[in-house]
């Protein structure tokens, strides 16, 4: 049995895991091989392959990033994009190839396996969480713990200068990192894409809570949030802010910003002294915490296991707290948000 591996997308602590776990499983259990490709799909396409032994996933376990490295490549936005797939994995002699990646990464793995009838399995993953069909995606855990521990350390400056901190967080288009994060560091408000709340709202709530004696807040906000006018309330109203013109190869816009423009309207309507703090690349780098070393472990067996099966077009995920294979198709459904029972959980500690 030989088998393929790939990261693709924005890297996440716990894809060593991953890849360590699929080579030991395919070599110690089924005495197979295990060969990786460079960059995601950009090496499937030119055959940038790395062998994979038991020696070369020894020691990985709890380093972040990604030993194969990854990108954002769109194999059906290049020319003869799928047809170079298919001969590399004829050149290869790949049983199967595991594509571990969030939505696009998958989205095009699941494309591969439909159109093109290549034998793809799916590992998924995000700091984001943001995937349909598993309840957790690995990265996202130790996401939300460098998040919480950045707001417990902006709540003691936040404090001993009377000051209100916005804190911008990861997320893309749901507020999972922010939700979390914010109820794990104690957030005096969150503001996510899914709950559309009014600037003249964030400002009253941080006006009621100076009026109670607190001098300082901490408002943590998801990249992705928008915000609708008082009058209409609506998210259509309002659009996301974005750090850089243009989009990806999977048409995505690179979001990031509206931690400073809050800041700036909560500074000018309140008059209270307010700092930016923006977390960006830090979420997503560094080791991985027990729990994702532990699900992208999971996740790896999970993957090797449905390559030998020649179970195809499924991706490992996880539900409650059992590991089992999906319909990878899951993974370009809707994308999973944060639902409201949640979110008024948070809410109870606003103000
Ligand atoms: O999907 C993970 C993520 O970190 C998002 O939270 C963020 O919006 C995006 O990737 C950043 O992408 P890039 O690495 O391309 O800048």
């Amino acid at each position: 049995m030989r088998v393929g591996i790939l990261t693709g997308g924005g890297d996440c602590p716990g894809l060593n895991a991953v890849i360590r776990a699929i080579v030991r499983r395919t070599i110690g259990k089924y005495g197979g091989e295990v060969l990786g490709f460079r960059f995601g799909w950009a090496g499937v396409m030119e055959g940038n392959t790395l062998p994979l032994g038991i020696d070369e996933v020894s020691g990985i376990l709890p380093r972040g990033g990604t030993i194969l490295g990854t990108s954002r490549t769109n194999p059906f936005r290049s020319e003869g994009g799928p047809e170079a797939i298919e001969r590399q994995f004829k050149k290869a002699g790949l049983d199967g190839l595991v594509a571990v990646g969030g939505e696009d990464t998958l989205g095009v793995g699941y494309r591969l396996f439909q159109e093109h009838d290549l034998p793809i399995v799916g590992v998924p993953k995000t700091i984001d969480n943001d995937i349909s069909g598993t309840d957790f995606t690995f990265g996202f855990d130790t996401a939300v713990a460098i998040a919480t521990d950045a707001i417990d350390r902006l709540h003691t400056t936040a404090e001993s200068h009377n000051r209100v901190v916005v804190v911008e967080v990861m997320g893309r288009h749901t507020g999972w990192i922010a939700v979390k994060a914010g109820i794990a560091g104690g957030a005096d408000l969150i503001l996510i894409p899914e709950i559309p709340v009014t600037l003249e709202e964030v400002c009253d709530t941080i006006r009621k809570r100076h009026a109670r004696g607190k001098r300082f807040s901490i408002i943590v906000v998801a990249e992705g949030a928008e915000f609708p006018s008082a009058e209409t309330k609506e998210a259509a109203d309002a659009s996301v802010v974005v750090s850089h013109s243009g989009t990806d190869a999977f048409g995505h816009v690179r979001l990031g910003g509206i931690g400073n423009k809050l800041a700036e309207v909560i500074e000018e309507d309140t008059g209270y002294e307010t700092r930016v703090s923006v977390l960006g690349y830090i979420q997503r780098g560094g080791t991985p915490t027990a729990f994702d070393r532990v699900l992208g472990t999971r996740f790896g067996v999970v993957a090797a296991d449905l390559v030998h099966g020649r179970d195809f077009g499924k991706m490992a995920s996880i539900h409650g707290d059992r590991v089992i294979p999906v319909e990878m198709s899951h993974a370009t459904e809707a994308i999973k948000r944060v639902d409201n029972e949640l979110y008024e959980v948070a809410r109870t500690f606003f103000g």
